[in-house]
């Protein structure tokens, strides 16, 4: 090939990546592989939201208390659950299944696995070392990725919209697939309302809002 022709196919490849690049955009499912949909990872402990934030309805932000105002809606440590289980250490039905049977009631396995974390035992007493869960972290964005939970909860997107009925699940899924596609989808849906919120730093749609 002469100069001229390999210079015009370098072009045309790099017209082709171009596109290729812009139609993955568009598709909304295409993503890096790494973040999974339906991602449902078993926890160190059995917690369950189902239990706490359904039928108890503790509030998400009683626990995720950094949604409101950082990047990360953040893990509770354990002695946001100790506020409570201080005094719990049974479930009602175990409870209950003890006064049947005239005996005294068991601690929980999966409560008891708080207590351990704090290095204390079911008495109360300092018992070893503190040894904090290690949860398993099941929403992932790349780290080229810029993502903050804060102008969301400002702007008063509900968790709903991105995790799911979390409050109906035992074990936390990924029900989102967390694409690029995803993201553009609702910043782009309701555009011309998104552009009227006061102290957006960037359009929604600019590479830069979301990539560093
Ligand atoms: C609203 C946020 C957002 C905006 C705006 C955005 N991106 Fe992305 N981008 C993402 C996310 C999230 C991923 C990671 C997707 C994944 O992990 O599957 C990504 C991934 C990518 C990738 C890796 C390959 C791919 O398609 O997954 C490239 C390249 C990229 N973005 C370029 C751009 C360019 C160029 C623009 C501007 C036209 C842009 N992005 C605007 C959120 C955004
Ligand atoms: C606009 C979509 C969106 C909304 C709304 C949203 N989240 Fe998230 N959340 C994400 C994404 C994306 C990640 C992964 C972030 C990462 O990997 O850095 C995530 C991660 C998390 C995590 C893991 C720990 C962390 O902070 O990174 C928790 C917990 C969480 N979200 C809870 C909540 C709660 C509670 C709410 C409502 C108060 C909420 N999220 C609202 C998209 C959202
Ligand atoms: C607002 C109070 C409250 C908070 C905060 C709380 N729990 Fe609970 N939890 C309870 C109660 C009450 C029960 C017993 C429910 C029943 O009667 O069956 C329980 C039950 C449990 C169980 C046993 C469930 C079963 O069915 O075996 C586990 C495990 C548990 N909690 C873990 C945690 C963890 C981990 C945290 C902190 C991240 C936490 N809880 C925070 C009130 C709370
Ligand atoms: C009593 C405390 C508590 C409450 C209330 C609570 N959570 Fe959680 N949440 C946790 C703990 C502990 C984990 C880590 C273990 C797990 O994934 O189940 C977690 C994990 C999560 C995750 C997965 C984070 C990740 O790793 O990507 C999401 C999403 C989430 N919670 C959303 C919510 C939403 C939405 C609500 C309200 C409907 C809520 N949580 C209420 C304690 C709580
Ligand atoms: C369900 C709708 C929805 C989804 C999904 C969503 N966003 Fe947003 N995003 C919003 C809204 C609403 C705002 C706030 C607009 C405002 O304050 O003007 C926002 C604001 C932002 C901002 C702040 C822009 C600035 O400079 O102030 C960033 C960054 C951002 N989103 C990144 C992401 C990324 C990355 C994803 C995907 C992982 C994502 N968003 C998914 C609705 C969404």
């Amino acid at each position: 090939m002469d100069k001229g022709i390999n210079k015009q196919f370098s072009y045309m490849i790099a017209m082709l990546i171009v596109i290729g690049l812009g139609m993955s955009f568009k598709n909304s499912t295409f993503h890096i592989p790494g973040n999974q949909e339906d991602y449902e990872p078993k926890q160190p402990i059995e917690f369950s939201h189902q239990l706490h934030a359904g039928e108890m309805e503790i509030n998400c932000q009683y626990c995720h208390f950094g949604a409101e105002d950082s990047k990360h809606a953040g893990i509770p440590p354990a002695i946001v659950c100790m506020n409570c289980h201080k005094f719990v250490n049974n479930t009602t039905n175990e409870t209950r299944l003890s006064e049947q049977e005239t005996r005294e009631p068991v601690a929980n396995l999966e409560i008891s696995r708080i207590y351990a974390s704090l290095g204390i035992g079911m008495d109360g007493q300092k018992k070893g070392n503190e040894n904090p869960t290690k949860w398993v972290k099941v929403h992932n964005v790349p780290d080229f990725v810029f993502f903050s939970h804060k102008p969301h909860i400002s702007a008063n997107v509900d968790c709903a919209k991105c995790h799911g009925d979390v409050a109906s699940m035992t074990r936390v899924k990924q029900v989102s697939d967390l694409s690029m596609g995803w993201c553009l989808d609702c910043h782009s849906q309701d555009h011309n309302q998104l552009q009227q919120v006061a102290g957006r730093t960037a359009p929604l749609l600019d590479c830069a809002s979301c990539h560093y």
